[in-house]
């Protein structure tokens, strides 16, 4: 638990000025900044293009990021609602596979593209991939709903499951996880700030138990042939 408590948070960095127009402002550029729709084409478009092998980034081989293989104690207990309203648990899941991220969807940067790395990882599995249960679980339950995460889910994959539930339900389940979050910086109105959290994507076996973490930054192709040794 210490170890994932000394990770600096990759979200929360510090922001632009809030120069122009006031929160309200529809051209406000921060507001804009912050509206995860805005980035998922664009995102989307980055990973469709690195995932090939003859799209990789100059140098990305040697700098792929390394498992982190200190991480083996994950995972437990959790009573969430999906964002059909269905009360969730880990053995409503049991049998699957489970790929499990925390975030939130007003995350301008991070959260959607580990979100989409994690659909299109599933995906490229193909018929073994529908093992896998993708799950999000938001660090944010204050602005995200149950009707705005079904808008968020249905961006990134159809069998993709938002969760979320009370103060208490998602500090639980973070806790289960041993993840790490807190409100960050924050905008001139109440409903405007950040979350810092942790940026892990975990691989849960049929019996809910830990097999392995993938860290931000890991491409489709690497998460699916590691799931791929599991089905
Ligand atoms: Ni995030």
């Amino acid at each position: 638990m210490d170890f994932l408590r000394l990770q600096k948070p990759r979200d929360g960095g510090p922001g632009g000025p809030g120069g122009g127009g006031g929160p309200g402002d529809p051209n406000d550029p921060r507001r804009l900044r912050r509206n995860p729709l805005v980035w998922i084409a664009v995102i989307g478009a980055i990973i469709l293009y690195t995932q090939y092998e003859g799209g990789g980034l100059p140098g990305s081989q040697d700098e792929a990021p390394r498992r982190i293989d200190q991480i083996t104690d994950v995972g437990g207990p959790f009573e969430l609602t999906d964002h059909n309203g269905r009360m969730v648990a880990p053995e409503t899941f049991q049998g699957d596979y489970m790929l499990v991220y925390f975030g939130y969807t007003w995350c301008p940067d991070v959260c959607p593209v580990d979100v989409l790395v994690m659909g299109q990882a599933v995906k490229m599995l193909g018929k073994v991939g529908e093992q896998v249960q993708p799950l999000f679980v938001t660090v944010d339950p204050e602005r995200d709903t149950v009707s705005s995460l079904a808008k968020f889910a249905a961006n990134f994959h159809p069998r993709l499951l938002a969760l979320t539930g009370s103060e208490a339900q998602v500090a639980a389940a973070a806790e289960a996880y041993k993840v790490y979050y807190g409100k960050g910086e924050e905008g001139e109105s109440p409903d405007d700030y950040l979350v810092d959290h942790t940026d892990y994507i975990y691989l849960m076996g049929p019996d809910g138990t830990f097999l392995e973490v993938f860290p931000h930054g890991m491409r489709p192709a690497e998460i699916a042939h590691a799931i791929g040794q599991y089905l």
